[in-house]
């Protein structure tokens, strides 16, 4: 949510390096963005509201400059317009904000007060004039920036620059993730590392309460005003992972990725001979529960993987979404386990929610991907999903990757409780290793844009299924709507008859999801059912039902049931893609989106 890139070196291409990296972070916000950077000793602010091209229109990549901050605007106070865009100035300081300042109302009544007048509606704006304020009458930056940070509540990652002191960056972060970056002779923030990948290796992930001060030449990091040491890391990221590889969109791009996502992930917890599988993931026998907390499509896997739990390793299993387990009264049992999932591993209500469960004194693990994240690091276990770079907004590789990981925890579990037999999980995994090969077959289908084409039309699509189906009709039904803005829901395949099936009429669009056996033929007279009222049913299943009623039926290749949501969430996921490119969205930057949700 809102990216931020700064910029601090001996060339003079502050400009290029920070509309770069904002190119790279826009997927974290979209909706205005701007940079300020010194040119011939005067500060120099360019903003525009839109998306990123209206700015470049506006900025001349050639001019010169050592020192600059920029930033990509996902709106929280105050519409997405020129000038509630950052950067913010008041008096000398000038910065960039991702996060929310709670009790800005209150510090601007006080700044006020002081002669200080507002031009935004954001929160953002009071940390500039905060900080101009300290600044008056104390001039050491680092306490300056501590005493702001005493005086403001809520979360932030800032970009600072001052007046006085040319050829200094400032940040301060607190729960918003921000890092440095370390160049030759230049030195850099940004939210992520995807900002500054094509300029260095190198990096430091800002903790809580850090305060970095970078020169040309040097960076020193300080925690509660005290210069602490550091280790610089070096990613193995590379930048090809966040280019679209001759892909139309990200989105395209991540879907088809997701062969090799599988075999990376299974790869990094089962070896070829399959004996480290029983060691490669903690001992979680001790728990006799688990709740699984997540938001969006993480929660949508989390479902998945509490069928999968609960089904074949016995253990009771609960799916709460973050925002309200944070708020909800907890009834965690002493021996309960939190699992948490997380893409970005920065998700704040997820964060939060991590917080609680620790407070409560439950263990934790949490499923990440992006590595060096807040939630990996404060997770008592993490285990990791190999995806690579998620680009687009709306997730796919990562999601199927957080399955494929629930997934082996459950058969992890099932194994050391002795449910399963070696016998029957090498016959597992051998078959596991067929799913990349099958992945590839439904990949090939190319009747998804003709299934788009039929339903485009369309002001309503309903999604149904049954057990671990429904899990999958959920996740259907958001990627859908979040990127065609068709709205759509999914139900409980046996729950239509209960009020919603009144909402069927004439074409209107059912996608029955129907891969579990032992249910398949409540759900095919499900089908019938809104049939029967007019629906145009597309049916996503990898048996041979007779599936004469549905109008569509895509067959995905049959596997263990296991690994069957991996097949069937593909078709899912590329009709919501054809969809939306039918109806001209911006499919890897749908409207009013974020991809690392950051704030509450
Ligand atoms: C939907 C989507 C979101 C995320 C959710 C959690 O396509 O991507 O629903 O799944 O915002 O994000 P992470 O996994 O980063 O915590």
């Amino acid at each position: 949510m809102c990216g931020i890139i700064g910029y601090v070196g001996t060339s003079d291409s502050s400009v290029r390096v920070l509309i770069d990296g904002l190119e790279k972070l826009e997927y974290r916000g979209y909706d205005s963005a701007g940079i300020a950077y010194f040119k011939n000793g005067e500060i120099n602010i360019i903003k525009s509201s839109g998306k990123l091209v209206n700015l470049k229109n506006k900025v001349d990549l050639n001019d010169n400059s050592n020192i600059g901050i920029g930033h990509t605007r996902w709106a929280t106070h105050g519409n997405a317009t020129t000038t509630n865009s950052h950067p913010h100035k008041a008096g000398k300081f000038t910065i960039v904000h991702n996060g929310i300042i709670e009790n800005h109302e209150e510090l601007k009544k006080c700044l006020e007060k002081r002669g200080y007048v507002f031009l935004s509606e954001t929160d953002s704006e009071v940390i500039a004039a905060l900080l101009d304020y300290l600044y008056k009458s104390e001039k050491d930056m680092v306490k300056v920036i501590e005493d702001a940070k005493k005086m403001m509540n809520g979360t932030y990652a800032v970009g600072i620059i001052c007046d006085d002191v040319k050829d200094e960056l400032y940040a301060v972060r607190n729960s918003s993730p921000l890092i440095v970056g370390f160049g030759e002779k230049e030195n850099y923030i940004a939210s992520d590392l995807s900002a500054i990948l094509d300029k260095t290796k190198k990096y430091v992930t800002l903790e809580n309460d850090d305060v970095a001060i970078l020169s040309p030449e040097n960076v020193d990091i300080y925690k509660d005003g005290v210069k602490k040491s550091y280790d610089v890391k070096t990613t193995s990221y590379t930048d090809d992972e966040v280019s679209k590889n001759g892909y139309e969109y990200f989105m395209l791009k991540e879907i088809n990725e997701q062969p090799e996502v599988f075999k990376r992930t299974l790869l990094d917890y089962v070896n070829t001979s399959y004996s480290n599988f029983l060691d490669s993931m903690p001992d979680l026998t001790k728990y006799k529960k688990i709740r699984i907390v997540a938001c969006g499509s993480a929660t949508h896997a989390g479902l998945v993987g509490k069928q999968m739990i609960e089904r074949f390793a016995n253990v009771k299993t609960e799916v709460e979404t973050a925002s309200e387990f944070r708020y909800n009264p907890l009834f965690l049992d002493d021996d309960e386990l939190v699992i948490v999932i997380s893409q970005s591993g920065e998700t704040m209500d997820t964060l939060k929610a991590l917080e609680r469960a620790k407070e409560n004194k439950n263990d934790t693990l949490g499923i990440i991907n992006a590595r060096e994240s807040s939630i990996a690091r404060e997770s008592d276990y993490v285990l990791y999903t190999n995806a690579g770079k998620e680009v687009a907004v709306a997730t796919t590789k990562a999601y199927s990757a957080q399955v494929l990981v629930l997934t082996l925890i459950a058969m992890n579990l099932a194994y050391k409780k002795k449910i399963f037999t070696s016998d029957e999980i090498r016959n597992i995994l051998t078959e596991a290793k067929e799913i990349p090969n099958k992945m590839e077959y439904v990949l090939s289908d190319h009747r998804y844009k003709e299934i788009a084409e039929k339903i485009k039309d369309q002001n309503d699509v309903f999604f149904i299924g049954r057990g671990v189906d429904y899990a999958l009709a959920q996740e259907g039904s958001l990627k859908l709507k979040e990127i065609s803005y068709v709205h759509s829901e999914a139900y409980a395949a046996g729950e239509l008859k209960h009020g919603t099936i009144s909402l069927i009429e004439n074409q209107t669009p059912v996608v029955a999801v129907i891969t579990d056996d032992r249910i398949a033929a409540k759900t095919i007279s499900n089908i019938k059912e809104v049939k029967a009222r007019g629906a145009y049913v597309i049916c996503i299943t990898n048996d041979d039902y007779d599936l004469s009623c549905a109008d569509e039926v895509i067959k995905v290749p049959k596997t263990n049931d296991l690994f069957a949501p991996l097949l069937s969430v593909i078709p899912l996921q590329t009709i919501a893609y054809e969809l939306a490119k039918i109806k001209g969205n911006d499919v890897d930057k749908p409207r009013n989106l974020a991809k690392s949700v950051t704030v509450e």
